[in-house]
C-alpha cells in the first residue's frame, strides 16, 4: 500500500491524541481505524481516578467502529514518545475480536518513527469465538448421544 494512503489515518490519530484524558499518566495516545468502507473512526485514551478503569485509545476507537457497524482495514496509533508504542495485551485481544490477522497496525511517534506490524503478529494463537462455537457443538453432540 502506498505510504501516502496512511496520511489521513495518521492525521486522525494525531487529532484524537490531542483529546486524550490522561491526567494521571500524562501519556497521551490517539488511535484511528480505517474501516471496510474507507471511513475513519478514532479514539483516545480515557483515564480515571480509579486507575484500573482506564480505557486505551485503541479500544475506544474499536467502540466507535462498532457503533458505525464496520470492520477494520488498518489501524494507526500515535504517541509523543521516544519510540512507537505497541497496543497493550487487552487491546490486542479486542483488536483480534474484529480484525483478521493480516490487518496492518502501525504505531508512530510525533517525530515520525514507525513500528509496522499486524494483528496476527501482535497476538498469535488468539483466543476467539471459534473455541466457544466448538465447545457448544461438542455439548450438543454429547447431549444427542445421551
Ligand atoms: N495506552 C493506550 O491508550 N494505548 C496503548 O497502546 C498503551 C497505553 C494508555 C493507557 C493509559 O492511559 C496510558 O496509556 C498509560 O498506560
Amino acid at each position: 500500500m502506498p505510504e501516502r494512503s496512511w496520511s489521513k489515518l495518521w492525521s486522525a490519530a494525531e487529532k484524537a491524541r490531542r483529546k486524550a484524558h490522561a491526567p494521571y499518566s500524562k501519556f497521551h495516545v490517539g488511535a484511528a481505524i480505517e474501516c471496510d468502507d474507507g471511513s475513519i473512526v478514532s479514539g483516545c485514551n480515557v483515564e480515571n481516578a480509579s486507575y484500573g478503569l482506564t480505557v486505551c485509545a485503541e479500544r475506544n476507537a474499536i467502540g466507535a467502529m462498532v457503533l458505525q457497524g464496520r470492520t477494520p482495514r488498518r489501524v494507526a496509533i500515535v504517541v509523543d514518545h521516544s519510540r512507537p508504542v505497541p497496543p497493550c495485551g487487552v487491546c490486542r485481544q479486542v483488536l483480534a475480536e474484529f480484525a483478521d490477522p493480516e490487518v496492518p497496525v502501525r504505531s508512530r511517534t510525533l517525530k515520525g518513527d514507525v513500528l509496522e506490524t499486524t494483528v496476527g503478529e501482535l497476538l498469535p494463537f488468539a483466543f476467539s469465538g471459534d473455541f466457544l462455537d466448538e465447545a457448544e457443538a461438542t455439548r450438543r453432540d454429547r447431549s444427542k448421544r445421551r
